[in-house]
Parts: structure tokens; C-alpha cells; sequence
């Protein structure tokens, strides 16, 4: 189903490897990026995401294997792929003594050098962001949150085709990372997504497909629904309600076979992630508990996919090619 047309996928890796002295930290990488896709890459720490990523955006050199973006070589090309990619790297250099407005035009200004630019981007982006109230600060009396805002803003400034987030949400507070995420899923009808995390829930959340690395080798790729396809047991159903009650919860563990429900706020809205067994469609009986219970329904979905399994069996056991860690 997947595939295909060379246009449709954003990024093509093909048995990409990578060697640091000692450590093989990619071993015959080969996965594709969906255009139009938010694309979550999964994995432990040491796993080889960050290195994947510095390869895609061209920053570093791979040891052997071929890298496209929109079917064009990077290694032959790397302007052009650079041109149609924003990132953010694991770790962002922000100028901390500029203001947000200074240092995001600075990042406009040298955008500019190798693509047109637009004079409403960076006001747009700012916007997009949720930095306009806080254009005129320093970078350096900013929280976390914000500043994370700031270093996903310049990989948007000027709008590129793919954006690449190296763990967005790593080390922020649970609100701040409801923000991000929230963000970063109103980014998904313009631009197509890779985003790496090792939070399996964050995929759940906001990724329609997903590449699973462990130890440098791919160990599933694909989009969710199909990689989960057929295997019976666990259900994840996702709800975004409004009014939500804490004294709800031991209702729903009452009426559903529910193993777990995480609860993630964000202003007025609850995102709530039902885990469930069974393979009974429940979203009825969960729209009618919460309707019943005043809760105001925003959204209801179903995702068969239990990433945690799936990357519990991915990481588990597999003895793998010489790697020294
Ligand atoms: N410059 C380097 N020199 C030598 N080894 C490196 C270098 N960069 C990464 N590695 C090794 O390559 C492997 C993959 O690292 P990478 O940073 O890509 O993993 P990651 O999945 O991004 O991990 P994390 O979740 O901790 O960010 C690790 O074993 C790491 O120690
Ligand atoms: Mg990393």
C-alpha cells in the first residue's frame, strides 16, 4: 500500500550505515518518510536516532547507503535537501542574548541567502509559535517551554517542506509538553513531520506512522495501523473532552475493561488515553459514560496500535552485530 511513486515519500533512506570509530551506530538503515506524514522514529537512548537525523539534514556524512529527499541524493545535492528541510537538532544553539524577534530574523536573514523570502514568515511564525507576547525578551530569561517555541520556530521560518524535530518534547514539563506536542500536530496539514522520541505514548498521540530503531538497526517501519495489523489484545482509544472530571476516573475503570487511561490537560481541553483489552468497539459506551457525566466530547478515535509492545518485543531480545556501546 505504502510506497511507490518516488514523490510520495519526503525522505528515502537506503541501507544507510554509519561507523564512529568502535561503534556501529546504523547498520543498513532503510526506511521511507510519507509526504504529508507525521512520522514518529522511536527508540532508545544510544539507538542511533540523532545520528539518522544529522544524516537526513546532511549535517553528517554517512559511512555507505544513500539518502533522498523528494527522490534528490543529499550527499550529491545537499543544498537543495537542506533548502526543503527545517530542523531542530537534539541540541538547539539559540544566541541567548538576542531577543526572540532579533534572533528569529537573524535565522530569516540567513534563510534568505539560499531561498525567497517572505516578509510576513517570521511574523507568521512567530504567531504559529505562540512567541508573539514574548518577541521582545531575551533568549536567555525565557522558561524552557518557551524557548523551546523559539528553537522549533527557526526550523519553520521559511516554511520548508519537511521539518525534522530531534526530541522535541525531552526535558520539559508536563504542560509545556502538551504545548509542544500540540504544536507540532497543528503543523501536520502543511508540513510533512519526522520527529524522534523514546516517550512511546507521544507516538500514540501524534504520529500516523512510525519507524522503530534499536542498537542502529531498523526493527519495524510503517504506519501505525498497519504495523500493529491483525494482532489481537490491547486497544488505544484517544478522547479530547472538555469539563473533565478527576472524579470520572474510577467510573471508566468501573465500565471498561480499561488497563490503563492516562490524562494529559492542556487549558480547558483533557486529551484521555484509553487503554483497553478486548476487541469490542468501545468508543460508544466511552462517549455515552462521558456525555453522560456532562463531559463535553471533542474528539473520539480509535488506534489498534500498543506501540509499548510493540517496542517491548523490538528492544527485547535480538542479539545484534557487533556493537560496542
Ligand atoms: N560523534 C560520535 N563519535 C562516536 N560515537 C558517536 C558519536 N555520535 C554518536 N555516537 C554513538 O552512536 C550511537 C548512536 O548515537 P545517537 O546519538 O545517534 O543515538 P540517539 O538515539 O539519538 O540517542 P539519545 O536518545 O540518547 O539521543 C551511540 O552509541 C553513540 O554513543
Ligand atoms: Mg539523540
Amino acid at each position: 500500500m505504502d510506497g511507490g511513486h518516488a514523490l510520495d515519500k519526503a525522505i528515502e533512506l537506503i541501507n544507510v550505515s554509519k561507523l564512529y570509530p568502535g561503534v556501529s551506530a546504523l547498520t543498513d538503515v532503510t526506511f521511507s518518510v510519507k509526504k504529508g506524514s507525521v512520522h514518529g522514529f522511536l527508540g532508545p537512548n544510544g539507538a542511533g536516532k540523532s545520528t539518522t537525523m544529522n544524516i537526513i539534514t546532511g549535517l553528517i556524512p554517512p559511512t555507505g547507503g544513500t539518502v533522498k529527499v523528494f527522490g534528490e541524493d543529499v550527499q550529491a545535492n545537499p543544498e537543495s535537501a537542506r533548502r526543503k528541510i527545517g530542523f531542530l537538532p537534539e541540541h538547539a544553539p539559540l544566541y541567548e542574548n538576542m531577543k526572540v524577534s532579533e534572533y528569529l530574523k537573524f535565522v530569516q536573514s540567513i534563510n534568505s541567502l539560499r531561498s525567497t523570502v517572505n516578509s510576513d514568515d517570521y511574523l507568521e511564525t512567530l504567531e504559529l509559535c505562540g512567541l508573539t507576547e514574548v518577541s521582545h525578551r531575551l533568549i536567555k530569561n525565557l522558561s524552557k517551554g518557551f524557548r523551546q517555541r523559539v528553537a522549533i520556530a527557526q526550523a519553520l521560518i521559511g516554511r520548508p517542506e519537511i521539518v525534522i524535530l530531534d526530541e522535541p518534547t525531552v526535558g520539559l514539563d508536563p504542560k509545556a509538553i502538551v504545548e509542544i506536542r500540540e504544536l507540532i500536530y497543528s503543523l501536520r496539514e502543511k508540513h510533512t513531520i519526522l520527529l524522534s522520541t523514546h516517550i512511546l505514548h507521544e507516538v500514540n498521540l501524534i504520529c500516523d506512522h512510525i519507524t522503530i530503531i534499536n542498537k542502529g538497526i531498523i526493527t519495524s517501519t510503517g504506519p501505525i495501523h498497519e504495523i500493529q495489523g491483525g494482532e489481537e489484545g490491547t486497544q488505544i482509544i484517544l478522547a479530547e473532552v472538555l469539563n473533565w472530571k478527576d472524579e470520572l476516573r474510577p467510573v471508566l475503570f468501573r465500565d471498561l475493561p480499561l488497563e490503563d487511561l492516562l490524562v494529559e490537560k492542556s487549558g480547558s481541553d483533557t486529551r484521555l488515553t484509553f487503554k483497553l483489552k478486548g476487541k469490542d468497539d468501545y468508543r460508544g459506551w466511552i462517549s455515552d459514560i462521558l456525555v453522560k457525566n456532562q463531559c463535553s466530547l471533542l474528539q473520539l478515535s480509535k488506534q489498534t496500535v500498543d506501540v509499548e509492545n510493540l517496542f517491548k518485543s523490538a528492544t527485547a531480545e535480538k542479539p545484534t552485530k557487533g556493537r560496542v556501546q
